[in-house]
C-alpha cells in the first residue's frame, strides 16, 4: 500500500517504520524541520527498541517531507496520528487534529481514505467527515483505527497486538479495513471491525480501565501498610485468579507519561459531558495524585530537614526504559525536594535531556552518567521508574557506596529479604529498620 502519515510523533513514526519494514510505501509528514531532517538522513527521533534497525534497513520505503501539499495530493491513504493533548480544563484539545483536517481539505485533489489514529472523542469520526467535504470537494471515507501501542515496547505491540480496532460507517470501509488489517499483520491477531462510537470509546475505556488497575492497587498498597500486609502478595494472591490477572498491579508512585494522565481526565470530561457522572474514573485521578503526597510524606517524616542533604534520584522517565518525561511522577516528587533545599543528583539512562530542559533553570540538580555516579556519597536515593538497569543494582551496591543506605523505592523493584543491611522503604509493604 501507498500511506502518507501525518504527524511523525510517537504514534506516526513507529506506524511509519513497521509499515515501511513491510514493505509499503510510506510518506511521512510533519511540520519539525529538525525531525524531519533527522529522519530524511536515517536517524530514528525516538529511542524505542528495534525502531532505529528498522529505520536503516527500511529507507527504500519511506520518504520524509515538512511539505503538506506533496504528502497530501497524491495521497489516496492517510493515517493521522497527531497528538491530542488535554486542554486546562481537563477536555480533549483538538486543535492540531483540526488544523490537519484543514489541510487536508486544502490540499486534496482526490477523494481520500482517512484513517485516524490519534486518541479523539467519541464523535469525532463523525464530525470529521462533514468537516472535509464541507471544505473540500472530494470524497472521504473516515475510519477510526486507534493505536493500544506501549512505549518501550511500541514495535513489538505492532509485530504482536493483541487486536485491530477499526469503527467504520459503510461497506466501503469493511473492505478498507479488512485491507489494512492485512497491510498490519505478520501475525493473526483479533481484528473487530465496529461503528466510529465503539471505536473511539473502546480506546478511552481501556486506558481508563488500566489506569484504574494501577490506582486500585495503590489504594490497597495504602491499606497494606496500615494493617501490617504486604502488597506484593497480595497482588500476586489476587492475580492467581484468572479473572483478574496480573497485568497492571503493580504499586508504585502511580501512573504518568502522555496517554493515561490524558485519558483519564478527557474520559472523565467526556462522560461529564454527557450528564454520565463517572466516579470510578474520578477516584483513579484523585488516588494517582495522592500517591506522591504519599510517598513525599515517608520522607518527610524520615527525615525532619532535607536541607543540604544530597538525594539520589534513579529514574526521571515516566517509566523506565524511555526518554518520555511527560507527567512523570518525578517532576512534583523533584520540586518537592528542591523546595525542602535538597541537592539533587539525577540519573536514568534515557530521560536525562529531556528532565533537564524541563529543570534547565535549576543549579541545585546534578546530572550523572552512571547510577553508581548517583548513589555515591547520597544520604538517600529515591527509585522513580522501573528501568532494567536499577533492578540489576544489589543492597551491598548502595551498602559500599551511599553514606548511609537509605533507599525509597517508589517502585517496589527489589524483595525486602534481598535489602539486608540497608534503610530500606517501599509502598505498601513494611519498611526495614531504621538506621541511626
Ligand atoms: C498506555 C497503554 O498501556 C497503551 O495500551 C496505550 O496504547 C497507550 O497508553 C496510549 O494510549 O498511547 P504507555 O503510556 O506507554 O501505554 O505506558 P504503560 O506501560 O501503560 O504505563 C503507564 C503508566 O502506568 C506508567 O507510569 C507506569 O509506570 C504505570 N504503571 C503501569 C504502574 O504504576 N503500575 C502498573 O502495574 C502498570
Amino acid at each position: 500500500m501507498e500511506i502518507t502519515i501525518i504527524g511523525l510523533g510517537y504514534v506516526g513514526l513507529v506506524n511509519a517504520v513497521y509499515l515501511a519494514s513491510l514493505g509499503h510505501q510510506i510518506f511521512g509528514y510533519d511540520t519539525n524541520k529538525n525531525k524531519v531532517s533527522l529522519l530524511k538522513q536515517g536517524v530514528a527521533t525516538i529511542e524505542e527498541p528495534n525502531l532505529q534497525e528498522l529505520l536503516s534497513s527500511s529507507q527504500k520505503n519511506l520518504r520524509f517531507t515538512t511539505n503538506h501539499k506533496d504528502a497530501i495530493r497524491q495521497a489516496t491513504t492517510i493515517f493521522i496520528c497527531v497528538d491530542t493533548p488535554q486542554s486546562e480544563d481537563g477536555s480533549v484539545n483538538l486543535a492540531n487534529f483540526y488544523t490537519v483536517l484543514d489541510t487536508i481539505a486544502g490540499d486534496a485533489i482526490q477523494d481520500q481514505t482517512i484513517i485516524i489514529r490519534s486518541t479523539v472523542p467519541v464523535g469525532t469520526n463523525k464530525i470529521a467527515k462533514n468537516y472535509l467535504e464541507n471544505k473540500s470537494s472530494c470524497k472521504f471515507e473516515i475510519i477510526s483505527f486507534p493505536e493500544f501501542l506501549s512505549q518501550g515496547c511500541a514495535v513489538d505491540n505492532l509485530i504482536h497486538p493483541y487486536r485491530l480496532i477499526f469503527g467504520v460507517t459503510s461497506q466501503n470501509g469493511i473492505r478498507i479495513s479488512k485491507e489494512i488489517a492485512q497491510a498490519f499483520l505478520l501475525k493473526k491477531t483479533q481484528v473487530m471491525v465496529t461503528s466510529p462510537e465503539n471505536a473511539e470509546l473502546i480506546k478511552y475505556a481501556s486506558n481508563g480501565f488500566l489506569a484504574m488497575k494501577v490506582s486500585y492497587i495503590n489504594n490497597i498498597a495504602q491499606l497494606c501498610e496500615k494493617v501490617g500486609a504486604d502488597i506484593e502478595k497480595v497482588a500476586k494472591g489476587m492475580s492467581l485468579d484468572p479473572r483478574i490477572g496480573d497485568s497492571f498491579l503493580k504499586a508504585g508512585i502511580g501512573y504518568g507519561g502522555s496517554c493515561f494522565p490524558k485519558d483519564t481526565n478527557g474520559l472523565y470530561w467526556i462522560a461529564n459531558d454527557n450528564s454520565i457522572p463517572m466516579e470510578l474514573i474520578r477516584s483513579t485521578i484523585q488516588i494517582n495524585e495522592s500517591q506522591v503526597a504519599f510517598f513525599l510524606n515517608k520522607i518527610f517524616k524520615r527525615f525532619r530537614s532535607l536541607n543540604g542533604l544530597d538525594v539520589a534520584i534513579l529514574g526521571v522517565g515516566f517509566k523506565g526504559d524511555t526518554e518520555d518525561v511527560r507527567n512523570s511522577q518525578a517532576t512534583p516528587i523533584v520540586k518537592a525536594l528542591l523546595e525542602k533545599n535538597a541537592n539533587i543528583i539525577v540519573y536514568d539512562p534515557l530521560a536525562m535531556d529531556n528532565f533537564h530542559a524541563l529543570f534547565s533553570r535549576h543549579s541545585h540538580i546534578k546530572y550523572v552518567d552512571y547510577a553508581f555516579d548517583a548513589i555515591k556519597g547520597a544520604d538517600l536515593v529515591l527509585i522513580l521508574n522501573d528501568c532494567k538497569e536499577f533492578k540489576d543494582l544489589k543492597a551491598s551496591d548502595f551498602v559500599s557506596f551511599m553514606k548511609k543506605p537509605i533507599i525509597f523505592d517508589g517502585r517496589n523493584l527489589y524483595k525486602i529479604s534481598d535489602m539486608d543491611g540497608t534503610e530500606y522503604h517501599s509502598i505498601g509493604r513494611p519498611s526495614t529498620n531504621k538506621i541511626s
